[in-house]
């Protein structure tokens, strides 16, 4: 009987990909099979995140759970950003854990299983020129990373100290990767980075410069590749070429994630984000009025320290003026090693809700008018998953999730389709082509 595994994602999509690599790396080179049931693994692993306090929190409950469950003798791992951040720590609160693995690190998958009380979580770590195992989470869509790391220093943010400084993956490696990837199904290439349209600014070798736009332009020439998706790219670096690359390219679909964080000027410049409200807003209505049915997706941090009542008005302003599709908005969280946890003005928790609640309610409102707007409307879906009660559900190119009666055959397919019902969280319709 083969070994099995348990694993446990998450947190970005970035980490989802670390766990594909890791699966990879166990099913081909350890004999490992993936188990859905903990109590029959011999090994179980937690992808996790720290970028907010709740999480890490949760870790220990969660992998004291672990321990009561497992199986005699079955191995207990910590991987990803709170394992890089807490490092040994992890073993000594927790002495049952078997090894940490930091976000940096995930190709020592394969070491660390074989080392007693492993702990890998340095952040300088060059793993740019890794190739990652081939393993997707879906047969219709690969998530390909462009880069490593983070070179921002956003004062609120724990992903650089995380996940080391930005290194950008070789062009070539990259077109390998997304073009067998297409040629065995998945026509939806996923570039991810922290900062992805900073790509080029550092190698780990010798390598001729090319930008964030010349690899999407590389990426679309890919015949097999039908739709290019990206994560995260920063407003600060959104200049025209991007922007008129991203409307003219048909194969890059038209939904932009511009984590704005905060739509106060001064507060973005507290945060250190390198733009202003103007720049934001300036960007968001070009990328309007080239691509009028383009999905804008957003990050906001509200009561960061020192907002005040009209910073906190100048992003409600923002989301008046872009009409966000989808806001994934928390309250700020303050984060060791971070300059911004020591900042006087922390925001008192109630008044931190308070804004949160009226941001989400208001979004939601403007969100149903949207939703509104599509009903009858024909859209192209990309067909992906199989849903419960023979629907079928895919994604429009402006990434809205829509649902079809159907079964197999629409999977890997994509086809017209006339909306009946444009719900907040989905759309249900009618094939039509
Ligand atoms: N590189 C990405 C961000 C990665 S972190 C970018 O620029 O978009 C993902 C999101 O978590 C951030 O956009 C931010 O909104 C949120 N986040 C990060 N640190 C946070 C903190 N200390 N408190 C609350 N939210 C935070
Ligand atoms: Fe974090 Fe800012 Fe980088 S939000 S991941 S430091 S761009």
């Amino acid at each position: 009987m083969s070994k099995k595994f348990y694993i446990e994602t998450l947190g970005c999509a970035m980490n989802v990909r670390d766990s594909e690599h890791m699966i990879a790396e166990l099913t081909q080179k350890e004999g490992y099979e993936p188990t859905e049931n903990l109590e029959e693994a011999d090994l179980i692993l937690i992808n996790t995140c720290s970028v907010r306090e709740k999480p890490v929190h949760k870790l220990f409950s969660e992998i004291g759970l672990f321990n009561k469950r497992k199986k005699e003798g079955a191995k207990i791992g910590v991987c990803g950003c709170t394992a890089s951040h807490l490092g040994e720590e992890i073993i000594k609160r927790a002495p049952f854990v078997d090894f940490v693995l930091g976000a940096r690190n995930v190709s020592k998958i394969t070491k660390v299983l074989h080392t007693p009380k492993a702990v890998e979580v340095d952040i300088d770590y060059d793993e740019s020129q890794y190739a990652f195992g081939e393993f997707r989470s879906s047969p219709f869509k690969a998530y390909v990373n462009i880069s490593i790391g983070c070179d921002k220093q956003c004062t609120f943010c724990i992903v650089p100290h995380t996940r080391g400084e930005e290194v950008s993956i070789p062009a070539d490696l990259i077109i390998q990767e997304a073009r067998k990837a297409a040629q065995s199904g998945a026509k939806e290439i996923f570039l991810l980075g922290q900062n992805v349209n900073n790509y080029g600014r550092r190698f780990g070798s010798d390598h001729p410069k090319i930008n964030f736009t010349e690899l999407l332009r590389r990426v679309s020439e890919i015949e097999e590749v039908e739709r290019i998706r990206f994560t995260s790219p920063h407003p600060l670096h959104m200049d025209d070429e991007f922007l008129e690359e991203f409307a003219r390219n048909p194969k890059i679909c038209k939904s932009m994630h511009m984590p704005l964080q905060s739509g106060s000027s001064r507060i973005l410049k507290a945060m250190k984000r390198g733009y202003t409200k103007e720049w934001f807003l300036d960007r968001a209505l070009k990328l309007r009025e080239m691509i009028p049915d383009v999905s804008i997706s957003t990050d906001i941090i509200v009561a960061f320290p020192g907002e005040s009542d009209e910073d906190f008005e100048d992003t409600m302003d923002v989301i008046e003026k872009v009409r966000f599709e989808q806001i994934f908005s928390f309250k700020y969280s303050p984060r060791p090693l971070t300059p911004a946890k020591d900042y006087e003005n922390q925001v008192p928790d109630a008044i931190a809700s308070e804004r949160l609640t009226r941001l989400q309610a208001r979004h939601n409102e403007m969100l149903d008018e949207m939703k509104a707007e599509r009903q009858g409307k024909i859209y192209q879906v990309y067909f992906e998953e199989l849903r419960p009660g023979g629907m079928v559900a895919g994604r429009t190119d402006n990434n809205w999730l829509v649902q079809v009666k159907g079964s197999e055959e629409l999977l890997g397919r994509t086809l017209d389709v006339k909306i009946t019902e444009a719900g907040r969280l989905y759309g249900y319709g009618e094939v039509i082509a």
